[in-house]
């Protein structure tokens, strides 16, 4: 059977398409290659975000298709995900050596297409048409015993978006929000939680607006519950589970049910990623986000009423079109005043057919740049202070594998999701473990469980004497 090769660019959503697609031409017999040198099928899944983000597969695809041609002509070379879906068979008329691009509702019929394509029924395939149910198609995972022996995994819990933020293509790319059926969504989570998953990362690309198409609103002591805090719940009800996450909501969407859920359900960790993308209340408006700074503000306030050491994270675009100087100092005061643990900088792209892009006043790339880096000063600096303040505290991990840098050391993550590394063996994998941090990189913590053995051992200790000296009494 021939062996594929599947490269991914950009966001989770990339990500745990790609894996789905793998598992799919798993099971009809495909191996996977460890690298494109040796693959019999090259796909990759690219990303429109940003302009930079598509040179750079339309570079890579480039590349490999000249290697191809010299060496294995009969490859099956193919685009999928976002920029597939945008750019269509143009893909193929600028690179003629691409056999294959399939659309962002047709990821489960890719072996189809590779069928077609290697039994010479057809030549090319273009594939980007909308299928209706086409959000529940990604499903599989690459189990097979998990052999990997993932500790965490990735669930889609809809696709598309209707927001239509003006910078933005993904509503163009990913199509309208539809979403999957709850008990769909728990299925899955049982079955990876009898595989050995943890912890499961709910993954939308708007995920507050979860369900808001054909869901009731369940009444009950909780007044209007929205059917994203319905989910939530559902799924903390998974036995064995044993911490729940969510990427993206969006912060118009963000109702007290959901605030109030981080009290009340144990499996939902200590974090949130919500992008703000501006800390102007004229920007904000530009960009038809929906909120104002204050109300920003407001959702952070509450979730830290509830959780003080909250990790908060977020996504900020610099330089949208007729960005003043005023309007970036609000987003540098923003950034200040949240004190984000994690925040991703974008610098504006322009997007086709997307509103922000005829919009008067484009922002030239050295005002960009400079914002981007000013920017970056503000939250690399605060990340520091706050990563430093973690020195010498006790942080509860769960471990998931060697880390990648330093395949030496075991990687773990806090629940407000900071990633911790420490010395450890690959018995500890899976484990949720207690460590003591001893020093903060970049980003990164150092632990030491057995430090944290050994304070144990001498606060036992302490006791025993305690409780000798009571019974001399
Ligand atoms: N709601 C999605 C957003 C996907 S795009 C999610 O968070 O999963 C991810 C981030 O890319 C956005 O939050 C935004 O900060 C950035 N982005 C989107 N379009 C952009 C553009 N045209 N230029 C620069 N950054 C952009
Ligand atoms: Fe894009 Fe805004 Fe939706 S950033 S994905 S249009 S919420």
């Amino acid at each position: 059977m021939p062996s594929v090769y599947i490269k991914t660019y950009g966001c989770q959503m990339n990500e745990r398409d790609s894996e789905a697609v793998a598992a799919q031409l798993v099971a009809k017999g495909y191996t996977l290659a460890g690298s494109e040198a040796t693959a019999d099928v090259i796909l990759l899944n690219t990303c429109s975000v940003r302009d930079f983000a598509e040179q750079k597969a339309l570079r890579k695809m480039e590349n490999v298709a000249a290697e191809i041609r010299r060496h294995r002509p009969n490859t099956v070379l193919g685009f999928m995900g976002c920029m597939a879906q945008s750019r269509g068979g143009e893909l193929i008329d600028r690179l003629p050596d691409v056999d294959l691009v399939v659309g962002t509702q047709k990821f489960h019929r890719t072996a189809e297409y590779l069928d077609d394509i290697m039994s010479g029924r057809r030549d090319k395939v273009v594939e980007v048409a909308e299928e209706a149910g086409s959000e529940a198609a990604i499903r599989e995972h690459l189990l097979a015993g998990n052999s990997r022996k993932s500790v965490t995994a990735f669930v889609s819990i809809m696709q598309g978006c209707n927001q239509h933020c003006t910078f933005c293509i993904v509503p163009h790319t990913r199509g309208q929000e539809r979403s999957r059926a709850i008990a769909d969504i728990t299925a899955e989570c049982r079955e990876l939680v009898s595989t050995g998953v943890k912890e499961i990362t709910l993954l939308g690309q708007i995920v507050t607006s979860y369900g808001r198409r054909g869901f009731s609103r369940a009444g009950g002591t909780l007044g209007d519950k929205s059917p994203f805090v319905q989910l939530l719940e559902a799924v903390h009800e998974v036995e064995g589970l044993e911490r729940i996450r969510f990427t993206s909501p969006h912060p118009k969407g963000y109702g007290d049910d959901l605030v109030e859920a981080y009290g009340r359900l144990p499996k939902l960790c200590e974090s949130a990623h919500l992008p703000v993308q501006s800390g102007s209340d004229r920007v904000l408006k530009l960009m038809h986000r929906g909120y104002t700074r204050s109300r920003y503000l407001g959702i952070i306030e509450q979730l830290r009423r509830v959780h003080p050491r909250m990790g908060i994270s977020t996504d900020i675009i610099v330089g949208f079109p007729g960005e003043t100087e005023a309007d970036f100092e609000r987003t540098l005061s923003l950034a200040r005043e949240v004190e984000f643990d994690q925040a991703y900088i974008f610098k504006y792209s322009q997007r086709r057919d997307t509103p922000a892009a005829g919009m008067p006043d484009q922002i030239s790339r050295e005002i960009r740049e400079e914002r981007n880096q000013r920017l970056l000063e503000v939250i690399n600096g605060i990340a520091k202070r706050k990563y430093a303040a973690f020195a010498g505290s006790q942080v509860q991990i769960l471990v998931e594998g060697p880390s990648k840098k330093n395949p030496a050391r075991l990687m773990g993550r806090t629940r407000c999701n900071k990633i911790v590394l420490f010395e450890g063996s690959d018995r500890h994998r899976g484990q949720i473990m207690d460590v003591k941090i001893t020093r903060a990189g970049s980003f990164t913590l150092y632990g030491d469980p057995a430090i944290l053995n050994l304070d144990n051992l001498v606060e036992e200790e302490r006791h025993e004497t305690i409780r000798a000296v009571d019974k001399m009494r």
